[in-house]
């Protein structure tokens, strides 16, 4: 065949397998999934690697081998569900996201990708799709980052595998190793085959909701990303002197605590300050020692999240953090350090992969006479964003209502949902017909 021949094939291939994507099927194994961890309000507690991490595992498992995929698990604890190519040699096309969750999440963050991935490869079957490479359905281990730092481990340790053992060191608020914890979840899968982390990939493209509010206030159910914002994370930590909170005088303390809110002040300041420039900023998780109502606070940890799509801005609201930080350690009776936890550039999306993308999305919104799809920034991170450095990657946004998530709150509508999986299972499609 020529290569106009190929693609022609390819193209008429991947319209057949956006076609015969279910959208009641679809949605029923969204919800089935979100059972593992459900909450009476609607959200989702499923932290990484904890039992119902396991039990929904095991369940993502049998439904895989149940479409005929061969399932693998690497040293990070990667899931791939992988349905045969005609040439088994050639390295396959990803796609897929994550299924932990933050403390109290919804139903969608990761687990739609996955979910919708499940759901191309019940396409290709229904379909008829013999795809010249393979097609695998990955779950990524620790994306979310809230019980183990930093965020999206596991794709960043396959895409470098030396990341791993640095990692495996990382404690949760328990003092649980994500090492002891990796190897406690290895165990329970037993009958899945072991492989080395970091196997070459042709291609990827990652399923997402939104979660933030640009394609709702725009009215379009899909979301071409071309790239992903910069983010850094930091970690503060203030010490003055625990005593007594009766009998200490005001003017003697060094209250942590106290200090501590300062500076934080200080950096929404900052933060207000450099909103123009696209800064967002947060201090999202707090640890004061030793915690009790009756002595003064002894020290304090606090995080920062920063992020922006302009790597200067953050440098520049980085030497304010260290300066203010500084500041506070010349001050008496006070230490304080900074200490940068992750840092990740901004990722961009190759131009072929975007346009595939567009293409992808166009057809399945056409089809729905729905609104055409808009280029839009991901200001979340996703394991896409480390997947990229190894090849060609994409990722494709459905809508949030009100651009709520990391809440038991978040929804997005059954009917773009379906559009979302339409639009993957057409570039999966494409891509693995090549
Ligand atoms: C991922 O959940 C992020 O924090 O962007
Ligand atoms: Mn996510
Ligand atoms: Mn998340």
């Amino acid at each position: 065949m020529s290569s106009h021949d190929v693609s022609q094939a390819a193209a008429e291939a991947a319209a057949r397998t956006q076609d015969a994507v279910d959208s009641r099927r679809l949605n029923d194994a969204i919800a089935e999934l979100a059972g593992f961890g459900g909450r009476s309000d609607g959200g989702v507690a499923r932290e990484t690697l904890t039992p119902l991490d396991v039990e929904a595992r095991r369940h993502l498992v049998g439904r895989a081998r149940a479409l005929g995929c061969s399932v693998s698990v690497d040293t990070c604890g990667n899931l791939f569900f992988r349905r045969a190519g005609q040439q088994a040699d050639l390295p396959p096309v990803l796609t897929g996201s994550h299924i932990d969750t933050q403390p109290v999440g919804g139903k969608l963050d990761g687990a739609y990708g996955v979910i919708a991935g499940l759901e191309v490869i019940q396409a290709l079957n229904d379909a008829g799709v013999a795809t010249r490479r393979p097609v695998e359905v990955v779950v990524w281990t620790n994306e979310e980052g809230s019980r183990f730092g930093p965020g999206a481990m596991g794709s960043s340790a396959f895409a470098q595998p030396e990341r791993l053992a640095g990692y495996r060191a990382s404690r949760d608020a328990e003092g649980v190793t994500f090492g002891d914890a990796l190897d406690a979840t290895l165990a329970q899968m037993p009958d899945v085959e072991r492989t080395a982390l970091g196997h070459a990939v042709d291609s990827c493209v990652e399923l997402h909701i939104e979660q933030g509010p640009v394609l709702e206030d725009a009215n379009v159910p899909l979301g071409v990303v071309t790239g992903i914002q910069s983010v850094r994370w930091f970690s503060v930590t203030v010490s003055g002197a625990a005593a007594h909170a009766g009998t200490t005088p005001m003017e003697v303390r060094r209250d942590a605590m106290r200090a501590a809110l300062e500076l934080a002040g200080h950096l929404y300041a900052r933060g207000d300050a450099m909103r123009a420039s696209g800064l967002r900023m947060t201090l999202g998780r707090w640890r004061v020692g030793p915690n009790s109502i009756n002595t003064i606070p002894g020290e304090v940890e606090f995080t920062v999240d920063a992020r922006c799509v302009d790597e200067d801005v953050l440098t520049r609201f980085e030497a304010a953090l260290r300066d203010a930080v500084a500041s506070l350690d010349a001050a008496d009776g006070f230490t304080a350090q900074v200490q940068s936890l992750f840092t990740r550039a901004t990722t961009h999306f190759p131009l072929p992969m975007t346009a595939l993308v567009e293409r992808a999305c166009a057809r399945a919104s056409a089809n729905a006479g729905e609104g055409a799809p808009i280029e839009v920034t991901s200001g979340a991170f996703h394991d896409a964003m480390y997947v990229a450095d190894l090849c060609p990657t994409a990722m494709i946004f459905v809508p949030s209502r009100s651009g709520i998530s990391h809440n038991a709150a978040e929804y997005t509508e059954p009917h773009q949902l379906y559009l979302g999986a339409q639009a993957l299972a057409y570039v999966v499609a494409e891509l693995a017909c090549r």
